[in-house]
This record gives structure tokens, C-alpha cells and sequence, in this order.
């Protein structure tokens, strides 16, 4: 591997951890004003300075993101079909010349395993690895998972070992029974989705057990920015993944800040699907 690569993969991996805290604001590209995102610059811009990478697409990275920003962007670049459509029928949407344009250090995108379009998402992973090598760009593969599909260690540990076979430099999959299990078969870092909004407490406790088994973080989304206090939240996934802490240390912690800082109203006016 060279070294604009590894520098790249460095700077979403912390060195000093080997961990990350990304923060997921990438689901506009398919499912338009989601909850909590409808103004994706209010929304990230606290979040930041708590943020390893910022995980978006170039749209929300040009209109929404301040370009001085230290924070380094993982870029996604694939996409195709709204929610109203088929969603494995992806393509490239982004060029590689525009992702070092941005200046980000890692492109992202979608397979489909076990979906109508498969081979086609596969495919455009194989193809975005081999241009990710020649210039030195890490590529993060997103197993999604379409909603007749389980999300258990059969396919989530399919899925994987796919993305990392056809070259993918980090996987971003869900946490399931059996993790530790998923991460022993993936030669590659494994990064876990948080999924729908749940209790502050329970996404907790699935970002320290995804760790505990080997995860090497989170790309976190909904878990952060629908909670009504999305930086006393980033916050708490911080001492999870980078320091450590219990469930119970990280929640004690989100309890102080939460307590000292005004929750933000969640407007909740747009819809999200399952998936
Ligand atoms: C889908 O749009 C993306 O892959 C999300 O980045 C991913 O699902 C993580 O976001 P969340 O934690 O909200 O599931």
C-alpha cells in the first residue's frame, strides 16, 4: 500500500486508537429531507470538532460544509435510485477527479449482496477500487441490506468478505449476533452503521459491543443527529470507541453534558423508511 493511501486511511483511522467516530449524513442522496437532516448545516457544523470524518455526498460537502474545516470527509459516491425505486440499481455518481478535488480521504458506496442488482453493485465496487489504487484513494464499501434481507452473521459475514475480496479498504456493515465472528472473517477494518433511531442509552451499548467484538468504530447517523442532544450523543460514542468507557461510564457522561446543554427540537417531519 503507498503512502498517500495509508496517510488517507490514517486520517479516518486514528492512529493513536486504531479507531473512528464517523459521522454518517449521507442519507439525502436516497431518501431526500430526512428527520433531523432537513438542514444538513445546522446539523453538522456542532458536530465537527467531535468528528474523525464526516461521511456525505459531494452535494451536502459543497453547500453545507465549511470548507476550513479540519475534519477529513469520507465522499459517497455512488447512488441511482430514490426510495421510491428499486435501491440496488446503483452506479458511480461521483468521479474520482472530483473526490480529490474535495480534498476528502476515502470515497464511499454501496453493494447490494443478495439484491436484484448484485453484480452491477459489485461490479462498480471493483471498478472504484482499481481507480481508488491508482491515486492513492481508500475505498469504504457499505453493505446495505434491502428490507426482505436479515441482517444476521449469514449474510452481514457474506456481504463483508465480499467487499473486502474485491479490494475494499474498510467495510461499513450493521452489528449483528456473532460479530466478532464477522470481523475474524474480513481481512479488512469493519466500521458499524447505527441504524434507526433508538434510546441514547441502547446505541450506547451497540456501538461498545461492536467494539468489544473487534469493530474498528462507527459511522454513526441517526443514533447522533435525531437524538435531541446530538453533541452530549457524539460525545458519549467518543468515549465508547476512542477511551474505552463502559456503557455505563459513556452514559453517566451523556447524562452530564445532556443536562448542560439545551436539547435542539427534533422536527420529525420527513420520513425514514426502514433500512
Ligand atoms: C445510508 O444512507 C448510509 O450508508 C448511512 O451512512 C448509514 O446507514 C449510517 O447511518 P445510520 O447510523 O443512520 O444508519
Amino acid at each position: 500500500m503507498d503512502w498517500g493511501m495509508r496517510n488517507r486511511i490514517a486520517r479516518f483511522i486514528k492512529p493513536e486508537t486504531g479507531r473512528t467516530v464517523m459521522l454518517a449524513v449521507d442519507h439525502g442522496y436516497f431518501l431526500g429531507p430526512t428527520s433531523g437532516l432537513e438542514n444538513a448545516r445546522e446539523t453538522i457544523a456542532p458536530l465537527l470538532p467531535y468528528t474523525d470524518s464526516l461521511m456525505c455526498t459531494r452535494g451536502v460537502l459543497r453547500t453545507s460544509v465549511d470548507p476550513k474545516t479540519p475534519t477529513p470527509v469520507v465522499l459517497r459516491v455512488s447512488g441511482g435510485p430514490s426510495v421510491l425505486k428499486e435501491l440496488s440499481n446503483e452506479e458511480i455518481t461521483t468521479s474520482m477527479e472530483d473526490a480529490l478535488r474535495l480534498n476528502v480521504c476515502g470515497v464511499g458506496m454501496s453493494i447490494f449482496v443478495g439484491a436484484e442488482f448484485e453484480k452491477q453493485t459489485l461490479t462498480n465496487l471493483g471498478k472504484l477500487v482499481s481507480e481508488g489504487e491508482k491515486i492513492g484513494m481508500p475505498v469504504l464499501a457499505i453493505t446495505a441490506v434491502g428490507k426482505e434481507m436479515g441482517r444476521d452473521l449469514r449474510f452481514l459475514g457474506l456481504a463483508c468478505r465480499i467487499a473486502a475480496e474485491y479490494g475494499a479498504h474498510c467495510v461499513k456493515t450493521y452489528y449483528c449476533e456473532g460479530f466478532d465472528q464477522l470481523v475474524a472473517s474480513c481481512p479488512v477494518p469493519v466500521v458499524i452503521a447505527g441504524g434507526k433511531k433508538t434510546p441514547e442509552k441502547e446505541a450506547l451499548e451497540l456501538a461498545a459491543n461492536a467494539v468489544n467484538e473487534g469493530a474498528a468504530g462507527v459511522d454513526m447517523g441517526r443514533n447522533i443527529w435525531q437524538s435531541e442532544w446530538p453533541v452530549a450523543m457524539i460525545q458519549a460514542i467518543r468515549a465508547v470507541v476512542h477511551e474505552k468507557k463502559s456503557v455505563k461510564e459513556a452514559w453517566d457522561l451523556f447524562e452530564s453534558l445532556r443536562k448542560a446543554t439545551k436539547g435542539k427540537k427534533v422536527k420529525g417531519v420527513a420520513a425514514t423508511p426502514d433500512f
